[in-house]
């Protein structure tokens, strides 16, 4: 067993996506000198680690997600004497780093892919996977799987006359793990970070890293297949467990998986302590229920979002750990998806989802901007896109995609990735405060009224409550190890649950909705005494009765407690 203190049970973890976050020398695009200026504001939330996505050196084709050296820094976030230092001042304040680790694939650029490709018989042509092509001349790609970005997930390459396999972009190829040099590669990557210092690793798509072998054709479906080939394959725990043991677990690290397509079943086999393969997942079946297969728009009901909650929270209690999170780099803003038109009411409904969300039992993230809460950028054209998916998804739909265009805008505004990346709003000068060049990307032209200057200043801001917020959770062990038990399942409008642990009771009231919705306490929580911790109207309901909740009103009471 590893002596590891598990302290992300009780942290906070805030996700930075360096591109946007703040930059520090006016090329407009967001790096390392920026972050430091702004750990200050991160160690005040009261968040004691930071996620940070990739900084590695990169062509972009995914901005980051696609590493050509792992060793060393993207010139456009900085050197690595500038990584020192963060980690440095990181430390100073007690904040953790953990670092993204994309090693399904590397970019095509990578020295292991270029030499990769050189002939079929070099001593890097196993670190990926190169088959010959099916029918006559080898000219269909060797199995159906499909890219997650859309198309075939094989590349023809020329020179040797073979297909190089790739889930996500054609620069982005596959490592192949089955290959032990190719393990031993990654653990040496790990323990170069952490001899650095870093305190642990997020793992991009960690679930597909091991293939069935042979590569099998997949089910079939229009544009989704290959999935039960790859996702936790044959030596997924194996491979894990290895890493664990060369690597990962050599310190005091906090590890989370990306978990596509992790069900709850899988989910306790990764993050069972006993295991050693990972400490926490992002499952995505709530990030699904306003979104088929991750994809096409369906309607979101609150009874879904319920339901998942607590199969997953009832699931892993006491033998397994969650993630909890409503935001991310790859998931449009969660407001409008979770809380529908809000009009004037962004700041209580942005507070009502952190409290339905951060109440339960898991690591909390917190994804840059959703702490002022900030919105879905208003797309009108499919050109002001930048995100590879895009250019991907354009050039599946071929001569038609003009033809397709106003459905693929109407979806793209809604479901684009780009909606997250747009650059984080500091204050309301110019470009949000965000850069003094010319900002790499579009700046939501809301940054004069959302922005943290605005919210700091402000008593009753999305900030200041969400700071509220973290300090009561870091500071309760019934919600850190509390039992999870929902009320009200069937109601489409209210999420309403209890958390105990050792005689001590809390009470989640949140209205999902923007109307007034009648509140009867369940007969197990009345006639307790009560004391209302958190609230997003004001101190103005101390006590449990029948009542009338206003649009998005959302309260925590203890119970049980004396005043
Ligand atoms: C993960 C990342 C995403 C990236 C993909 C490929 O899903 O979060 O941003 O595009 O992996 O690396
Ligand atoms: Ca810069």
């Amino acid at each position: 067993m590893s002596n590891k203190t598990r302290w992300y049970k009780d942290s906070f973890v805030y996700q930075i996506y360096p591109r946007s976050f703040c930059d520090s020398n006016g090329d407009g695009i967001g790096d390392i000198q920026g972050i430091i200026s702004k750990l200050d504001y991160i160690q005040d939330l009261g968040v004691k680690a930071i996620w940070l996505s990739p900084i590695y050196k990169s062509p972009n084709y995914d901005n980051g997600y696609d590493i050509s050296d792992y060793r060393d820094i993207s010139p456009e976030f900085g050197s690595l004497d500038d990584f020192k230092k963060l980690i440095s001042e990181m430390h100073k304040r007690d904040l953790k780093l953990i670092m993204d680790l994309v090693v399904n694939h590397t970019s095509f650029e990578h020295e292991w892919f270029i030499k990769s490709k050189e002939s079929t018989d070099n001593e890097f042509r196993d670190y990926y996977f190169w088959r010959k092509g099916r029918g006559k001349n080898g000219k269909k790609p060797p199995n159906n799987w499909t890219s997650r970005f859309g198309g075939s997930a094989w590349t023809y390459d020329e020179k040797t006359g073979e297909w190089y396999l790739h889930l996500f972009t054609k620069e982005q190829p596959d490592l192949n793990w089955d290959n032990p040099k190719v393990r031993k590669e990654v653990e040496d990557i790990v323990n170069f970070w952490l001899d650095l210092g870093v305190d642990g690793f997020r793992c991009d798509v960690i679930t597909y890293i091991s293939k069935a072998k042979d590569l099998p054709n997949g089910k079939w479906h229009p544009f989704v297949r290959g999935d039960e080939h790859f996702t936790h394959g044959p030596n997924i725990h194996t491979y894990l467990r290895e890493l664990s043991k060369n690597g990962f677990s050599k310190k005091d690290t906090m590890i989370v998986g990306e978990g596509a397509g992790v069900n709850l079943e899988q989910a306790l086999i990764y993050t069972n302590e006993e295991n050693e393969e990972l400490d926490n997942v992002f499952h995505f079946e709530h990030m699904e229920t306003d979104f088929y297969k991750q994809v096409l728009p369906r309607k979101f009901k609150l009874t879904n979002l319920k339901k998942i909650f607590s199969r997953w929270q009832l699931g892993l209690f006491q033998k397994g750990w969650n993630s909890l999170y409503f935001e991310n780099h790859d998931f449009p803003r969660s407001l409008k998806r979770f809380t529908g038109d809000y009009k004037d009411k962004r700041v209580e409904a942005a507070k009502m989802l952190a409290i339905s969300l951060y109440m339960q039992q898991g690591t909390p993230y917190i994804y840059q901007g959703q702490e002022i809460g900030m919105t879905n950028y208003p797309f009108e054209s499919i050109d002001d896109f930048q995100d590879v998916v895009v250019t991907n998804v354009r050039r599946v739909f071929g001569v038609f995609e003009p033809l397709f265009r106003p459905i693929i805008l109407k979806v793209l505004k809604v479901r684009a990735r780009d909606n997250a990346r747009t650059p984080m709003q500091w204050d309301d000068s110019e470009n949000a405060g965000f850069t003094k060049g010319t900002p790499w990307f579009l700046i939501n032209p809301n940054y004069t009224e959302i922005n943290t200057k605005n919210d700091l200043l402000n008593h009753d801001s999305i900030l200041n409550f969400y700071k509220k917020l973290i300090k009561y959770r870091l500071n309760n062990e019934v919600i850190i190890k509390g039992y999870y038990q929902e009320y009200n399942s069937g109601n489409e409008d209210l999420h309403v649950y209890i958390r105990t642990y050792n005689g001590v009771t809390i009470l989640v009231v949140c209205n999902y909705k923007n109307k007034e919705v009648s509140f009867n306490p369940h007969p197990e929580t009345v006639n307790k005494n009560c004391n209302l911790v958190l609230h997003n109207y004001g101190y103005d309901r101390p006590v449990l009765e029948p009542m009338i909740l206003r649009p998005y009103e959302a309260l925590v009471y203890e119970l049980n407690k004396t005043k």
